[in-house]
C-alpha cells in the first residue's frame, strides 16, 4: 500500500512536468523554504486544467500521513490517483525524496526536525499540519463548520504532548536553520516535545487557512496563489492591521479560540484517539482534565500571550564576548529606544536580520561592548528580535542596565512613528509576556531613554507616543523610584 501511494504520488507530480522534460532534480536541490514548497505545488498544479486543489493536498497527505487512522477518520483515504490524468508517467525518485523531506514530520536523532520549512517571515512551519487544515477546509461545503479542523491541525498534537511529556517540556522548542538564506537542516534548540513550535505554527496556519477556504471556495484560484498570499511572498512591505498573513498568525488564532475552547478541543481529540485505539485509556477523566488544563494554560502563555521572538541563531548573531551577567529578576522598568542607525524601519525578515547583524557588529567592534546592547529589538515586520533577552544584563541605558530592559525600535522616530503593529507588540504582548513569566513586575513602568540619559533617543515622535502608554512614568516619578 505504501509503495502504491508513493508511486501514485510521484506519477501525479511527474505527469505535469514531463511535457517539457523532467527537471525535477532542480527542485530537489532547492532550499527547504516555503517558497520551494510553493514551487513544488505549482509544478503539481501544472498549467491550464491541472488537478484540483483538493487532489493536490490529498496526494501530499498520502506522503505525509501514510495509514494514519486519526486523519482518515476525518478525511477518508487519501485520494486515489485520478483517472485520465495519468499520461506519460515518469518515475523520479529525486523529487519524491524532496517532497518526503518537506512534508513528513519526524524528529531524527536527538534534535533534527524534518517535515518543516522556513517561511520568508523567519518562522518555521510543519507542512503536514498546514496541509491537513487546508484539506479539511476544502472538503467542507460552504457554510458548514469544518469537521475535524482543530483536531487534525493542532489539538491532537497538543493532547499527545500533554499526555506523554509530563515531566519534561510539553511545548516547543523552536530551533535554528543551518543557513537562513539556503536552509537545509533544522536543529531544535532543546529536547523535542510532541508539539514543537513548527508543528504549532503549521497547525495555527492550517486552522486559519482551512477556515478561510471553507468560506471562500477557490474557484479559479490555485492553491499556490493562496499560499503565496498567506506567506507574504509578494513584493512590498507587510500590511497594517489584522490580515490573513503568516506573521499575524497568533493574533488571528487568538480571535478564534481561548483557553476553555482549546481545552475542550484537546479533550475531544484525545477521546477520538482513544476510540480509535490510538491512545491509551488514561483512566480518570478528572486527572486527564487537569493535565489538559495545565497544558493549555502553558500553550496560551507561550503562543497567544507572548509575541514571537526571533532567536539569535535565526538572525545570525555572533557569540557573546566574555561572560554575560545574570539579571536579578523581576525588573521594574522598560526603557524605550530607537536605533537611529539604521534610520529606516525594517519591513522584512531579510532586512531586520541584516540590521540586527549590523548593530551587533557596531556595538561589539566599535563600541567594544560584549554584544548588541539592547534586550530586545522591534522590527516593523511583525516580529521582535532577541538581543540579550530576559535573563542577561544589557548595555542600553547607562547607569540603569541592571534595573530595566532596553527595547529598541528599528528606525529614526524623531518625526514619524514605528508601524502601529510593532508599537502594539511591544506595549501589549512583550510586556504582558514578561509580567506573566515573572521577568517583569506587574507595576513596571515605561520610560524613554532620554529621561535617564542626556540623549534625544527615542526620538520626539516616539517619545510623545510612549507618554500616552498606561504605565508610562514622567522623569520625576522615575527619579523618585531610583
Ligand atoms: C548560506 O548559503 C548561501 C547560498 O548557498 C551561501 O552563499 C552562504 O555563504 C551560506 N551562508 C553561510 C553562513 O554558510
Ligand atoms: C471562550 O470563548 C467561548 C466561545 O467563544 C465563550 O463562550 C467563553 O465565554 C470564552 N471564555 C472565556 C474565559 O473567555
Ligand atoms: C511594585 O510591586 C512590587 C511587588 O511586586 C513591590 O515590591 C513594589 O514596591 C512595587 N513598586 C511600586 C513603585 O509600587
Ligand atoms: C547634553 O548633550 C548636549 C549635546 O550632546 C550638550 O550640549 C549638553 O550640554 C548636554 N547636557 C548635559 C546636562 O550634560
Amino acid at each position: 500500500l505504501v509503495l502504491c501511494l508513493v508511486l501514485r504520488f510521484s506519477i501525479l507530480i511527474l505527469c505535469f512536468t514531463s511535457s517539457r522534460g523532467c527537471s525535477s532534480d532542480v527542485l530537489a536541490d532547492l532550499p527547504l523554504s516555503m517558497e520551494s514548497f510553493i514551487k513544488v505545488v505549482q509544478r503539481i498544479e501544472g498549467r491550464g486544467l491541472g488537478p484540483s486543489p483538493l487532489t493536490v493536498v490529498r496526494s501530499l497527505r498520502g506522503v505525509a500521513y501514510e495509514g494514519d487512522a486519526f486523519v482518515e477518520h476525518f478525511l477518508g483515504d487519501p485520494d486515489p490517483f485520478p483517472s485520465g490524468e495519468n499520461e506519460a508517467p515518469m518515475w523520479d525518485p529525486t523529487l519524491s525524496e524532496f517532497i518526503h523531506l518537506m512534508v513528513r514530520h519526524r524528529i531524527v536523532g536527538q534534535a533534527r526536525e524534518e517535515g518543516v520549512v522556513l517561511g520568508s517571515d523567519g518562522t518555521t512551519v510543519a507542512l503536514g499540519s498546514l496541509l491537513l487544515g487546508i484539506e479539511a477546509g476544502l472538503v467542507a461545503g460552504a457554510g458548514e463548520s469544518v469537521s475535524g479542523l482543530y483536531s487534525l491541525t493542532i489539538a491532537r498534537n497538543l493532547g499527545l504532548s500533554f499526555l506523554h511529556s509530563q515531566d519534561s517540556q510539553i511545548l516547543g522548542p523552536d530551533g535554528c536553520w543551518d543557513n537562513v538564506t539556503f536552509p537545509r537542516v533544522f536543529t531544535l534548540s532543546g529536547p523535542p516535545s510532541l508539539a514543537t513550535d513548527a508543528l504549532v505554527n503549521g497547525g495555527m496556519d492550517g486552522v486559519l487557512l482551512g477556515k478561510y477556504l471553507s468560506t471562500h471556495p477557490l474557484h479559479a484560484l490555485q492553491l499556490s496563489t493562496v499560499l503565496r498570499d498567506y506567506y507574504g511572498l509578494h513584493p512590498g512591505g507587510p500590511p497594517e492591521g489584522p490580515h490573513l498573513i503568516s506573521f499575524q498568525r497568533r493574533d488571528n488564532f487568538r480571535r478564534l479560540v481561548n483557553g476553555s475552547v482549546l481545552q475542550e478541543l484537546v479533550l475531544g481529540s484525545l477521546a477520538t484517539l482513544q476510540r480509535l485505539g490510538e491512545a491509551e485509556d488514561t483512566g480518570q477523566a478528572a486527572a486527564l482534565e487537569d493535565v489538559v488544563k495545565g497544558g493549555v494554560q502553558k500553550f496560551v502563555h507561550r503562543y497567544l500571550e507572548c509575541p514571537v521572538i526571533i532567536p539569535r541563531c535565526q538572525w545570525g548573531a555572533r557569540p557573546y564576548r566574555g561572560s554575560p551577567t545574570q539579571l536579578s529578576l523581576p525588573l521594574a522598568f522598560m526603557y524605550i529606544h530607537h536605533t537611529h542607525t539604521p534610520r529606516q524601519p525594517c519591513l522584512s525578515f531579510r532586512q531586520c536580520t541584516a540590521d540586527m547583524r549590523a548593530m551587533q557588529r557596531f556595538h561589539q567592534d566599535v563600541r567594544r561592548w560584549d554584544d548588541i546592547g539592547y534586550s530586545f529589538v522591534a522590527g516593523s515586520d511583525g516580529y521582535i528580535y532577541e538581543g540579550r533577552g530576559w535573563q542577561w544584563r544589557g548595555a542600553h541605558t547607562r547607569g540603569h542596565n541592571t534595573r530595566g530592559y532596553g527595547i529598541a525600535f528599528v528606525g529614526d522616530y524623531t518625526a514619524t512613528l514605528p508601524a502601529r503593529r510593532s508599537l502594539e507588540l511591544v506595549r501589549e504582548s512583550l510586556a504582558s509576556c514578561g509580567v506573566m513569566a515573572g521577568w517583569l513586575t506587574g507595576n513596571f513602568t515605561w520610560h524613554g531613554h532620554r529621561q535617564l540619559v542626556n540623549t534625544s533617543c527615542p526620538g520626539g515622535a516616539l517619545y510623545l507616543e510612549i507618554e500616552s502608554w498606561k504605565q508610562f512614568r514622567s522623569r520625576d516619578q522615575a527619579a523618585r523610584h531610583h
